[in-house]
């Protein structure tokens, strides 16, 4: 009797985890690929903070010095955080290396770590319950320019962004994001996906 209540009680549970994993799987984006596994770039990572997110926490979040933050002008609200950016033998995608500190029992570390990053963070491996002090190795998304550009900024669209906005924000053309994604259509971005974002100067 134990034992079929028990079940009970597990199936729904573990189907839920299940379309969980698969909801994240199909709307999480992919990371820019490369073949030069020697490459080193600078690289920048858009973030929006919230009010939570003390200077002291935005450096371990993303492993940076003070130096490497950037406030973003203009009143947006944005920082932009300086990284190294390489391309991972094996996998050859572009990342960046950073650590996440796991504050609280609640959840999973997947959750966890979509919410603190905002899309700008790989998933971890599998899907396990967060416990208060671990520390998850994590990979952030970033680019480096096969082209003519400088850096490549990292940036999830938000609600209200267009490639337009986007353009006239950073000062690049509408062309040049346009190449650097493979977007055909400026007018079908998907918010919350990641885009790179060319720059001549950072
Ligand atoms: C970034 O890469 C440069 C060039 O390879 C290196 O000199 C520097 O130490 C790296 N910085 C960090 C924080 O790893
Ligand atoms: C996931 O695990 C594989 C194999 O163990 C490893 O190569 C890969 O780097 C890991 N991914 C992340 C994001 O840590």
């Amino acid at each position: 009797m134990d034992l079929i209540q028990q079940c009970s009680l597990k199936v729904p549970l573990h189907i839920l985890i299940f379309l969980l994993q698969i909801h994240f799987i199909s709307t999480y984006p992919t990371p820019m690929k490369c073949s030069d596994t020697t490459r080193i770039c600078t690289s920048f990572l858009a973030f929006k903070p919230q009010p939570k997110h003390t200077m002291a926490l935005i450096q371990s979040m993303f492993d940076v010095l003070p130096s490497d933050i950037t406030v973003e002008s203009n009143g947006w609200d944005y920082i932009f955080i300086r990284k190294n950016c390489s391309c991972a033998s094996g996998m050859n995608k572009y990342v960046s290396d950073t650590t996440f500190t796991v504050r609280s029992n609640e959840g999973f570390v997947n959750e966890l770590v979509m919410d603190a990053y905002d899309g700008l963070a790989f998933l971890p491996n599998k899907t396990r319950w967060a416990r208060k002090g671990s520390v998850i190795s994590l990979r952030l998304f970033c680019g480096c320019s096969s082209g003519v550009w400088n850096y490549l900024v990292s940036y999830v669209m938000r609600d209200g962004d267009s490639v337009e906005s986007l353009a006239s924000r950073f000062g690049v053309s509408m062309d040049s994001i346009e190449t650097v994604n493979g977007i055909d259509n400026p007018d079908s971005v998907t918010v919350g996906s990641l885009y790179y974002i060319p720059l001549d100067s950072g």
